[in-house]
């Protein structure tokens, strides 16, 4: 029976809702999360539960709500702003969301713990309510940790089976990282009420297993599954990706045509490289910086041939260490034009701020490059959406090793050490210089990839898992 309800649950929404003026407005959210299960909305039906991102008290205003959210078959999670605040800012960006990524550093406090807690039961408490018996429920990302183990005690009391399914999209770190967090056991327990649980790399899922058996003596013996408190969850990689035709249409819509037109005449003669990154430490912004820097003290006779376009999506405002990394930025960003420009312009095109699809497609369609310098990165969709626009020119990928997508790309791309200057200058040079039939090579490696590794392919294989485990739970994995 593939026809079961299936219920998505995340904390971000398709569409983030914002108050301006006594009115709401919505505007599409940012980030791989969304992305990879939008571009599932083509082939599988679901109804999105998540947060909405603000606070709404009136019920009318409820109403208008959900009514927006609606047209994307979403509902929202409602939640009172300190504790949204403090689960979201608080717990998972501020001490979660570092541990993941093995940022030092990080302080544990109670209070955003309590919060985390009390967040993921109001959840159980929505999901339990819509979730009929049999519905197929498929959680996502670091927000929601506890949430299986909660879930399924409250589904168990009345009387609905359901099968749980969990995707983390972030790195899961190596076992000693995992440990500084004192609530370690907490978050593993709740991951483990799970049928299913999916991970980008096989090295992710590796490190969530020794974490297992190291941490709580679970049975790892068997591949692919763990055996803990009586119960089997089977865990996986799973590839995630982009819905590739999204992109390959849009640059045949005549406004992005004439678009790419006028950019490439402005950009005649310069070789351009793009970056697009949320302004995040994890996506190595500031060694991205540094490292063009570098480049262009290597290369004088480049001078004025090549310039970077950096788009930085602004991304948990609320955060100080995010309002930080924005200060150090635009500080880096403009002692850079002031050493290298010239009368005839500038190499660094640095802009602050989210760009309409359409320009998206057409930047990554125009750029000889694309750079990418992860110091950690669950997958990285970015890498996967310059592939997809790059049919005509062939551009080529210069990825840092540290993103997920390098355990697959590697073949296709350039990868350096994001942290060591000379080699991401080498290798943008080696990109800027690969003859035409390199180039093509590397290019229909990725393309083949990321054709075949789609969104809906992804979104059906961890599906059909989760479905079989519900018709048989005791089966090996
Ligand atoms: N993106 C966006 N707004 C923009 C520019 C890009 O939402 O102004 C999208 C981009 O197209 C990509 C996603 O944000 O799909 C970033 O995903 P990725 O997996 O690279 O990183 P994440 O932000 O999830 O860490
Ligand atoms: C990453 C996380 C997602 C998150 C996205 C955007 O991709 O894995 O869960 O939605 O970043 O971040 P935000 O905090 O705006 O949801």
């Amino acid at each position: 029976d593939t026809k079961r309800n299936l219920i998505i649950v995340s904390n971000r929404l398709p569409l983030s809702v914002k108050r301006v003026d006594g009115s709401f407005q919505s505007s599409i959210s940012s980030g791989g999360l969304v992305t990879a299960l939008s571009g599932l909305t083509k082939s599988t039906q679901f109804r999105w539960f998540g947060w909405p991102g603000l606070e709404v008290k009136d019920n009318e205003d409820r109403k208008d709500v959900c009514q927006s959210l609606e047209e994307h078959n979403a509902s929202p999670v409602f939640l009172d702003s300190d504790l949204a605040h403090e689960h979201y800012n608080g717990f998972s960006n501020r001490i979660l969301w570092p541990i993941l990524h093995y940022q030092s550093g990080v302080t544990f406090d109670d209070g955003p713990w309590q919060a985390y807690k009390r967040v993921n039961e109001l959840f159980a408490d929505e999901i339990c309510q819509a979730a009929e018996n049999g519905t197929l429920i498929w959680i996502h990302d670091y927000h929601l940790m506890l949430l299986p183990e909660l879930l399924r005690a409250r589904l168990q009391k009345q009387g609905k089976s359901c099968a749980i399914g969990f995707s983390l999209h972030t790195p899961f770190p190596a076992g000693d990282f995992w440990r500084n967090l004192p609530v370690r056991k907490h978050l593993i327990d709740g991951l483990l009420a799970s049928d299913l649980l999916g991970f980008h790399t096989d090295e992710y899922k590796q490190n969530f297993i020794d974490t297992c058996a190291s941490l709580l003596g679970a049975r790892t013996e068997i591949p692919n599954q763990i055996q803990y408190k009586n119960r089997l969850v089977c865990i996986d990689q799973f590839i995630v990706g982009i819905d590739p035709l999204k992109f390959t249409d849009t640059l045949q819509n005549p406004d992005v045509k004439d678009r790419i037109q006028t950019l490439e005449e402005r950009y005649k003669g310069v070789r351009v490289i793009v970056g697009v990154d949320r302004l995040d430490h994890i996506k190595g912004l500031t060694q991205k910086l540094k490292g063009f820097d570098a480049f262009l003290d290597d290369h004088p006779e480049l001078r004025n041939k090549v310039v970077l376009i950096q788009v930085a999506v602004p991304s948990r405002e609320d955060v100080k260490e995010y309002q930080e990394l924005e200060t150090e930025l635009s500080t880096l960003a403009g002692k850079i034009n002031g050493k290298h420009a010239t009368p005839e312009g500038t190499p660094l095109l640095y802009m602050h701020r989210s760009v309409p699809f359409t320009e998206l497609a057409a930047l990554y369609s125009i750029a000889d490059a694309c750079l990418l310098t992860s110091t950690r990165d669950g997958m990285n969709l970015v890498s996967f959406e310059y592939v997809a626009c790059q049919e005509k020119r062939h551009g080529v990928l210069v990825l840092s090793e540290f993103a997920g997508a390098a355990s697959f790309m590697r073949e296709g791309s350039i990868c350096f050490h994001p942290a060591n200057k000379t080699e991401m200058s080498e290798a943008l040079y080696a990109a800027l210089h690969l003859d035409k039939d390199e180039r093509r090579r590397k290019y229909e490696y990725l393309r083949d990839f990321v054709h075949k590794h789609t969104s809906a392919r992804w979104g059906q294989t961890f599906i059909e898992k989760l479905n079989s485990r519900a018709c048989n739970s005791t089966r090996p994995c």
